[in-house]
């Protein structure tokens, strides 16, 4: 049986805005993401997720759409996407892009429509309440990034208040009137027959939402509504959105970003093979350095996900430091490429991770979105020229640090770097049923060591994390096996000598 293309995949993360430039105006756009596909060939990757690239007035910097179907100026046109798509195919890497089905811009027609009166067409597409006397807002949710708020804004032209689980400007979609979900449906087949290979789903597990709009529990405020809804209607809104992938062939795939923070709750929206493909789990990018806590977080994921469905892992995006800002060295983003590569499931990267960069230091009269992530957001240096290939110096976001030095340019001149660390990662998975679908086992190792074996019939790998900054001895684990990679990139082909460096993490295979 073959299985489809995106459980054994590593996909790639591309945050338009600040990927590449191609027209010198400081902002990424299309035709410079279509310029280095060839490093993204290079690297190894199988897909990359395009980050949202639609019309938007970019309050959210894009995750705000006034159309979904067009592409905003800012990153270029329709005719840029199909010939980005048709470059990426004829090269074998897919194309996932974003779609942000919970809210839209209040810069929408639908919006705008809907907002001008009490029987306006689009008006029951949102969701509205009534004042009351007391003047309070319906209910206790508080916003996203502005946990002080409500997630409800009157409107002064019909005086009712009307929803956001995110800013003002982003009006949640009401996901209850068939008319919704119609008209989201045909967004999807408009991208899909343009060719997308799939979607990324912004913040699907709050589609559905309580119509008596329950308070959250007291008691977990000031966490964001959009952290806590969890709706039962979701799932068959979940299984509608499957169904229109599959009126296409060639595996269309959904990821879900479902940012609930209990992996048994994200497991569920798996449900039993009707639901999402896959679906990002935040609990493991929220673990900090320890061999103890990742062990629990891979048997968590063993347990709850991997009976409904195919496991993901990702430490980095665009709402997150990046997780070489968190670990502190290169050494340990060096063990962690292994350990995301190596674990069971399908690996998203975010681009820049495979240069080591750290995120940019934000001067506050560069602060730029509402919820404080630009620091992961900071231009890729391409090259070690003032303009880093951006054609311009001074991007819409700082540089990351020490991008004269940390590029992609001098990265790749240097054999000894990072991101051919991640080039021969990635090429050891592909050829390794074992690493790209093969089954897991945790082994008992030495005090801060994670170790497993990975298995696909006769092929076999084992991998080790040393979490520790000592040197560690792995005993009878390491006896019949050969350096495949190792992060340090000494020794690859030969026997292994049992001992892991510190912050040293290795692929062995049997000898
Ligand atoms: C999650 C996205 O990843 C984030 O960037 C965005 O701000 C919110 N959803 C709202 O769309």
């Amino acid at each position: 049986m073959t299985e489809p293309w995106w459980k054994s995949s590593v996909v790639y993360q591309i945050y338009p805005r600040s990927f590449a430039d191609s027209n010198g105006d400081g902002v990424g756009d299309l035709q410079g993401i279509r310029g280095r596909l060839d490093h993204l060939a290079w690297l190894g990757v199988d897909a990359i997720w395009l980050s949202p690239f639609y019309r938007s007035p970019m309050a959210d910097f894009g995750y705000d759409v006034s159309d979904y179907c067009d592409v905003d100026p800012l990153f270029g046109t329709l005719a840029d996407f199909d010939e980005l798509v048709a470059d990426a195919h004829a090269l074998g890497i897919r194309v996932i892009i974003d779609w942000v089905p919970n809210h839209t811009s209040d810069q929408h027609p639908w919006f705008i429509d809907a907002r001008s009166s009490l029987s306006a067409e689009h008006r029951d597409w949102y969701v509205w309440r009534d004042q009351t006397t007391d003047g309070a807002p319906p209910n206790n949710w508080v916003q996203t990034w502005t946990e002080d708020q409500p997630t409800w804004t009157i409107d002064p032209t019909t005086d009712q208040w009307y929803l956001h689980l995110f800013l003002p400007q982003q009006p949640d979609l009401n996901w209850r009137n068939p008319q919704v979900v119609a008209a989201m449906h045909d967004v999807l087949r408009f991208w899909l027959d343009r060719g997308v290979d799939g979607f990324r789903m912004d913040v699907l597990h709050a589609l559905g939402k309580d119509t008596d709009l329950v308070d959250d529990p007291p008691e977990l405020l000031p966490i964001p509504h959009s952290a806590l809804n969890h709706h039962p209607s979701t799932y068959e809104l979940v299984q509608g959105l499957r169904s229109v992938l599959e009126e296409y062939d060639g595996d269309r795939m959904m990821v879900g970003e479902i940012f609930l923070l209990d992996t048994a709750l994200v497991a569920s929206y798996y449900d039993g093979g009707q639901g999402v493909h896959l679906a990002f789990n935040f609990p493991p990018l929220y673990t900090p350095w320890d061999a103890g806590l990742w062990r629990h977080r891979v048997e968590e994921v063993a347990r709850e996900i991997d009976p409904q469905g195919w496991p993901s892992w990702v430490l980095s995006n665009h709402d997150q430091p990046r997780h070489r800002t968190r670990y502190g060295t290169e050494a340990r983003a060096r063990a962690a490429a292994v350990l995301m590569l190596g674990l069971r499931g399908t690996a998203f990267l975010y681009a820049g991770e495979e240069f080591g960069l750290e995120d940019g230091v934000i001067p506050a009269n560069r602060v730029v979105d509402p919820g404080g992530r630009d620091g992961c957001r900071a231009p890729i240096p391409w090259t070690a020229a003032s303009d880093h290939d951006w054609g311009t110096d001074d991007p819409w976001l700082p540089w990351p640090p020490d991008a004269a030095s940390r590029n992609g340019e001098v990265a790749r001149a240097d054999e000894t770097s990072i991101v051919h660390l991640y080039r021969r990662l990635l090429a050891e998975r592909r050829a390794s049923a074992a690493l790209h679908i093969g089954s897991q086992e945790l082994l008992d190792a030495p005090a801060g060591v994670l170790a497993w074996d990975r298995a696909d019939g006769t092929d076999r790998r084992r991998l080790a994390v040393n979490f520790t900054s000592e040197p560690v001895s792995l005993g009878s684990l390491a006896t019949g096996w050969l350096l495949a990679v190792s992060t340090d990139g000494l020794g690859e082909g030969s026997p292994f000598g049992g001992e892991l460096g510190p912050d040293q993490a290795v692929v062995l295979r049997p000898a």
